[in-house]
C-alpha cells in the first residue's frame, strides 16, 4: 500500500487559502441523464436549453487526473458535459470523451502491446506519437452554428488549437465529421508524413449569423521558427541521443547524424551563418518551409474556401505565437497573435516525457517571455472573392492583411459585429504575465524566500500571473488599420488572471447582436501556492508592469479570490458594473449567459459557471442582472469529477443532426495511411476504421 505524499503546503501560512483539489482532479465517466443534486437554492422557473461545457480530463494511460508525472491537466482528452434544463425545477447531465479517430489511435496503442512502439506521450500541452503524429484533443471550446430557422436545429462544434473543428450532435454527443477533409489542411510540417498531420488552427472560429458563413484559419510557423531554438539546446553536452533523432523526426530527417552534425557546428556560429545553415537544411528538406496563415471560409455543407494573407508588402503574414481567437464583423475578419504558444514546438518542450531532468534543462534555454504586444490582422470580407478551394484547385489566392499592433499580451478577444463607418469595436481582456500554456512542474520552486519546492499537491495546474490583467476596448478604422481610440483598464481585485468571458450571443429573434455592451469575465484570483520562481524571474522585467513586484508577491500572499464581474462597454470609460467575489479558496470558470426567455437585454438572463470548490466541482447559477447577490443556486453530484474546464456553449434546442456535411474517415485517411507502414494500415483496419462504419464519400 501506497503512503500518500506529504503536503508540502504545510509550509504555506496558516489560513492561505490553497488551490481547491477539485480543479486538479478529473474522472473518465461517461454518465447519462444523471440528475444534478439541489445543493443550495432553487432553480429558477425560465431556465429552458442547454448548457455545453469541455474540460481536459487526462489521457487513455492516465485514467483521469491527475498526471503521475505532474504533465500540464490542460493536455487531454476533451470531455464533454451538456446540463440539460428541460422540466422545470430539474436538471440532468450527460458526458461523453470527445472521440475523432486519432482517440481509438491513442486507445489501441496503449491497450495493445503489438502497436506499444506507436504510443502516444504527453509533450507540454501537446500529445505526440513519433510514428503517428500529434492527437487532436478537441478539449477546448464550442463553435455554435445558429440555423436562423425554428424547425432546423442549430450546430455545434467542439474546438482545439491544434486540430480540426468537429461537429457535434447534440443529442449523442458523439463527434460526426470533421470540418474540411485531410487534404483541405495543411500540415504544420509535411515531413515525416504522420497519418495525423500536425494542423494548426483555432480554438474559437466565429460564425455569422447574418450571412451563414464559418470563418477559421489554417497555419503554420515556418520550421525556421523552430530552427533558431535548436542552436541553444545542442549548446548542452551529452543529451541522450533521442533528442537528436526527435528534432530529426520532426523536421523530416530520418539520419539523425547529419541534423546532429550540421546543427553543432552551426552553434559555434554567429546568427546569419546559422541563417544559413537553415537555408542549407530547408534544401536539404526540399519543402518550401515559410510560414503561411490561411483564412478559411465555410459555407457550412461544401468544400473550404481559403485565402492565403499577404502583408500590404507582399509577404506573408507570421504568426510568431497561436491565433487563439478570431473575429468576424459585418465587413471584416480580425486575427490575432495571441499569447502561448502550441504546435511542434510544444514537442521539444518535453523531448523525452520521462526524463524530467532534460526536460528541465531544456525549460531554462528555450522558454522565454510571451510577446509583450499583440499583433492584429484585419481582413476585408469584400475582397474575399473567389478563394482556393483546396479539395481540387492547387491555385493559390492571396488577400492583403493590414497589421497593426497594441499593447500587451491576449488571449481572448471579441469583436461587436457592427462597424459603422469601417470602425472596428474590439473588446480584449490582455492577461499581462501569464503564459496559459505553461503548467507546474515537479522540480518548480516557490517564488518566496527561501525558495522551498513548490507544494507537489499543484503539479499540473496552471501558474499564477505575474502581473493584473487588463481590460481593453479598442475602435479600430479598418480603411486605415489604425487605433483611434483605446481605453484599458484595470481593477484589483477583480481582474487577476482575467480569463474566459461570455455574453448574450444571440437576442430572441435568434439573430447576433450587433453590439457588446455587457461582457461578463471571470477572474483565476492570485494565490501564493502557485507562484513560482521560474515564472517570476521570467516575467519580473516584462514591460507594461502595472503591480510592483513586491506588492504582487505580497498580495498572493494574502490570496486574491477569483471572481465573476459584468464589465459595461458602452461609455467611453470601461466600467464594471456588477460583481461576485468567490469564497477564499474557491475557483470560478466556464462562465455561459443564459437569455431569459421574451427579454431583448443583454443582461436578462442567467449566468451559470463551474465553480471548484475545496471538496468538489459545482454549477452555480447567478442572475445577470444581479451578480453581487450571489448565486441563486447550486448544483453538483458526487459522481461528477472534472477538472480545470475551459469554454462553454448554450442551445435553445438539440436533437439528433439533421445536417447531411460528412467527411467520411475511411476515406479521409486512405491516401496518409497508404503511405505509411503496413502495420500503421494495420491499426486503422482494425482499430479505428470498425468505429466509424458509414463510409461512403469521396473528395473531388
Ligand atoms: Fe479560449
Amino acid at each position: 500500500m501506497t503512503e500518500k505524499p506529504q503536503n508540502s503546503s504545510s509550509n504555506l501560512p496558516a489560513g492561505c487559502p490553497l488551490i481547491p483539489e477539485s480543479i486538479m482532479t478529473a474522472n473518465r465517466c461517461e454518465h447519462t441523464d444523471l440528475n444534478l443534486e439541489i445543493i443550495e437554492g432553487k432553480l429558477p422557473e425560465d431556465l429552458k436549453g442547454h448548457f455545453f461545457l469541455v474540460a481536459p480530463v487526462g489521457t487513455v494511460d492516465s485514467g483521469g487526473l491527475p498526471f503521475p508525472d505532474g504533465d500540464s491537466l490542460l493536455n487531454g482528452d476533451g470531455m464533454i458535459y451538456r446540463l440539460d434544463f428541460d422540466c422545470p425545477g430539474e436538471a440532468k447531465i450527460t458526458t461523453r470523451l470527445a472521440k475523432p479517430p486519432d482517440y481509438y489511435a491513442d486507445k489501441a496503442t496503449f491497450l495493445k502491446s503489438q502497436y506499444q512502439k506507436y504510443r502516444f506521450r504527453n509533450h507540454g500541452i501537446v500529445r505526440f506519437s513519433y510514428a503517428l503524429g500529434f492527437r487532436n484533443e478537441l478539449n477546448t471550446a464550442f463553435l455554435v452554428m445558429p440555423s436562423g430557422k425554428e424547425d432546423v436545429l442549430d450546430r455545434l462544434l467542439v474546438t482545439y488549437d491544434g486540430g480540426r473543428p468537429y461537429e457535434l450532435d447534440t443529442e449523442t454527443l458523439e463527434v460526426v465529421t470533421p470540418v474540411g477533409w485531410n487534404q483541405e489542411w495543411q500540415a504544420e510540417i509535411n515531413k515525416p508524413k504522420f497519418p495525423f498531420k500536425p494542423i494548426l488552427s483555432t480554438a474559437h472560429p466565429a460564425f455569422d449569423a447574418d450571412t451563414g458563413e464559418m470563418f477559421t484559419v489554417n497555419y503554420g510557423r515556418s520550421i525556421i521558427n523552430f530552427m533558431e531554438t535548436l542552436p541553444a539546446i545542442l549548446a548542452l553536452e551529452g543529451l541522450p541521443e533521442e533528442v537528436y533523432q526527435l528534432v530529426a523526426t520532426i523536421i523530416g530527417f530520418f539520419d539523425a547524424g547529419i541534423i546532429q552534425d550540421i546543427l553543432r557546428f552551426s552553434i559555434q556560429l554567429v546568427q546569419n551563418i546559422i541563417q544559413q545553415n537553415i537555408d542549407i537544411l530547408a534544401r536539404l528538406i526540399g519543402e518550401n518551409i515559410n510560414d503561411f496563415v490561411y483564412l478559411i471560409r465555410w459555407d457550412g455543407t461544401g468544400y473550404l474556401e481559403r485565402w492565403k494573407l499577404l502583408l500590404p508588402d507582399g509577404s506573408p503574414v507570421r504568426i510568431k505565437q497561436t491565433i487563439h481567437q478570431i473575429g468576424v464583423t459585418k465587413d471584416y475578419v480580425i486575427l490575432m497573435d495571441t499569447s502561448f504558444i502550441t504546435g511542434i514546438e510544444q514537442v521539444l518542450n518535453n523531448p523525452l516525457p520521462k526524463n524530467k531532468k532534460i526536460e528541465e534543462t531544456l525549460r531554462e534555454l528555450l522558454e522565454s517571455r510571451n510577446l509583450p504586444n499583440s499583433s492584429v490582422y484585419l481582413v476585408s470580407r469584400w475582397d474575399l472573392k473567389a478563394g482556393q478551394h483546396p479539395a481540387y484547385s492547387d491555385k493559390e489566392v492571396t488577400v492583403i492583411a493590414k497589421k497593426l499592433v497594441i499593447p500587451l499580451p491576449a488571449a481572448h478577444f471579441l469583436v461587436d459585429y457592427e462597424n459603422p463607418d469601417g470602425k472596428i469595436t474590439l473588446h480584449v481582456a490582455h492577461i499581462a504575465s501569464w503564459d496559459v500554456a505553461e503548467w507546474i512542474r515537479k522540480y518548480d520552486l516557490s517564488a518566496y524566500p527561501p525558495y522551498d519546492p513548490i507544494s507537489e499537491r499543484v503539479y499540473s495546474m496552471e501558474p499564477n500571473e505575474m502581473d493584473i490583467s487588463r481590460l481593453g476596448r479598442y475602435v479600430i478604422d479598418g480603411n486605415r488599420g489604425e487605433v483611434i481610440q483605446s481605453n484599458v483598464i484595470y481593477s484589483s481585485p477583480y481582474t487577476w488572471g482575467t480569463g474566459l468571458y461570455t455574453y448574450r450571443d444571440r437576442l430572441s429573434s435568434g439573430r447576433q447582436p450587433k453590439q457588446l455592451d455587457n461582457i461578463y469575465w471571470i477572474s483565476f484570483g492570485l494565490w501564493q501556492e502557485t507562484m513560482t520562481k521560474f515564472l517570476y524571474d521570467l516575467y519580473k522585467d516584462a514591460p507594461y508592469r502595472a503591480v510592483a513586484l513586491e506588492d504582487l508577491l505580497d498580495l498572493a500572499k494574502q490570496g486574491v479570490p477569483s471572481s465573476l464581474f459584468r464589465l459595461h462597454t458602452l461609455d467611453d470609460s470601461l466600467k464594471i458594473a456588477d460583481s461576485y467575489q468567490f469564497p477564499r479558496g474557491y475557483i470560478g470558470s466556464s462562465p455561459q449567459f443564459i437569455p431569459r426567455r421574451g427579454s431583448e437585454d443583454n443582461s436578462q438572463g442567467y449566468i451559470i459557471c463551474t465553480v471548484f470548490t475545496p471538496q468538489n466541482n459545482e454549477f452555480w447559477i447567478f442572475d445577470g442582472g444581479n451578480l453581487a447577490h450571489g448565486p441563486l443556486t447550486k448544483l453538483g453530484h458526487q459522481a461528477l469529477n472534472f477538472g480545470f474546464s475551459l469554454h462553454t456553449a448554450w442551445l435553445p434546442k438539440i436533437g439528433r443532426r439533421q445536417g447531411s456535411y460528412n467527411v467520411p474517415v475511411k476515406s479521409d485517411f486512405q491516401q496518409l495511411v497508404n503511405d505509411s507502414s503496413p502495420d500503421i494500415q494495420k491499426l486503422f483496419e482494425y482499430e479505428i476504421y470498425p468505429y466509424f462504419p458509414s463510409d461512403n464519400g469521396h473528395l473531388g
